[in-house]
């Protein structure tokens, strides 16, 4: 049994005292012991030695004391497994040298054996959940298959990834052809995550903003869609849509256990776009934790008033930045831990 499970039953939309808190990319640059690691080793064989991948998930939960762990690793795993090649390249992020252009390059990706080609990161999970010890929740998670094609076509990150939908728009049938590929290593991939021990998973759909309300039902919700058909069953889904609040709509009829927002989307906008009825998570300006102390506490207070403690995760509207201060990132947390409404 984990013993704070506040996450889990805001989750299931249960009664709460308070609202479970943790950050999106909580294990990351802003933590002096995760530049440690950084230092030694690079990004990849972070993500593939599960000593350091639990080592790196378990330092925040250590240092900040957030209500779940996000495992360490990266949405870029699964085109690698896909036979697409990734770097991480220092100062520059994601880097695809051969990126898909064609069909013709589209048949050359595979829906690989999960186990083969991704067990790393089922014995990251294992191994997570030992450190752990049940203290809180695990959150595995995945790219959605439109934010992990921008990648894949673009080669790399990009304003407007203006290739990648010039791609979508001009050969839609490969697109469709790639898309439906990644789905489908996505769903066996997270269906594993799950057997293994995960006790939720987030789909991150960070580039989804990009499109058109139409071509996002067309190019990314059709496909996050069928991923939470497939795992609703089995485990909480959370799906964050950056810039997708024209979606929340959609997204709060497909059976997804809570939807993230953004710090562009008010919480009473978001509550009414979604009903009212599902939990969701979010949104404080990554770069507002860069106020001073007291500033975030009050600002923490009103965003889960306005959210209101039920039905409700607390966290970042994107992922947390790396000039952030370490007492700033735990402030966040511990003026939700202190909120009594
Ligand atoms: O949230 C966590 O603490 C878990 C770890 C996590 C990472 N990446 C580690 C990481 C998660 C959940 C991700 C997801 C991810 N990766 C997304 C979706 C979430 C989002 O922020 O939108 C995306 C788009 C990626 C792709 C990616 N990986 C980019 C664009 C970069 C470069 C970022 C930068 O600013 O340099 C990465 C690298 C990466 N993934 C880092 C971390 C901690 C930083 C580089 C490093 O540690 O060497």
């Amino acid at each position: 049994m984990i013993k704070n499970d506040l996450f889990l039953k805001a989750l299931r939309g249960e009664t709460v005292e308070r609202p479970p808190v943790w950050m999106m990319r909580q294990a990351g640059r802003y933590l002096p012991e995760f530049m440690a690691l950084k230092e030694k080793y690079d990004f990849f064989t972070r993500c593939r030695t599960p000593e350091l991948a639990a080592e790196i998930t378990v330092q925040p939960i250590d240092i900040i004391g957030p209500d779940a762990a996000i495992l360490f690793s990266d949405i870029l795993v699964i085109p690698q497994a896909m036979n697409i090649e990734v770097e991480m390249k220092n100062g520059v992020g994601p880097w695809l040298p051969n990126p898909i252009r064609s069909q013709k390059d589209v048949d050359q990706v595979v829906v690989p054996d999960i186990q083969e080609e991704l067990g790393y990161v089922m014995d990251a999970i294992t191994l997570t959940k030992e450190m752990l010890d049940n203290r809180v929740p695990l959150i595995g998670f995945a790219g959605s298959p439109w934010t992990i094609l921008c990648y894949a076509v673009q080669g790399q990150g990009s304003k407007n990834f203006d290739i990648a939908k010039g791609f979508c728009f001009s050969q839609p049938e490969a697109a469709h052809n790639l898309l439906q590929k990644i789905t489908d290593t996505t769903i066996a991939y997270l269906k594993a995550k799950v057997a293994t021990g995960v006790n939720a998973v987030q789909v991150f759909d960070s580039w989804g903003g990009m499109l058109s309300p139409v071509d996002y039902q067309e190019f990314s919700w059709k496909y996050i869609q069928q991923i939470v058909d497939a795992l609703k069953d089995e485990t909480e889904v959370i799906v964050f849509g950056k810039g997708c609040w024209f979606a929340l709509q959609d997204m709060a009829k497909s059976g997804a256990s809570a939807l993230g927002v953004d710090w562009t989307c008010s919480a009473r906008n978001a509550r009414y776009l979604t009903g009212g009825n599902i939990t969701l998570q979010g949104n404080f300006d990554p770069s507002r934790l860069l106020s001073p102390i007291p500033d975030i506490k009050k600002m923490v207070n009103q965003m889960i008033t306005d959210f209101g403690k039920d039905k409700y995760v607390a966290n970042l509207g994107h992922g947390i930045l790396p000039n952030i201060p370490v007492d700033h990132a735990r402030a966040f947390v511990d003026a939700v831990k202190e909120y009594r409404g």
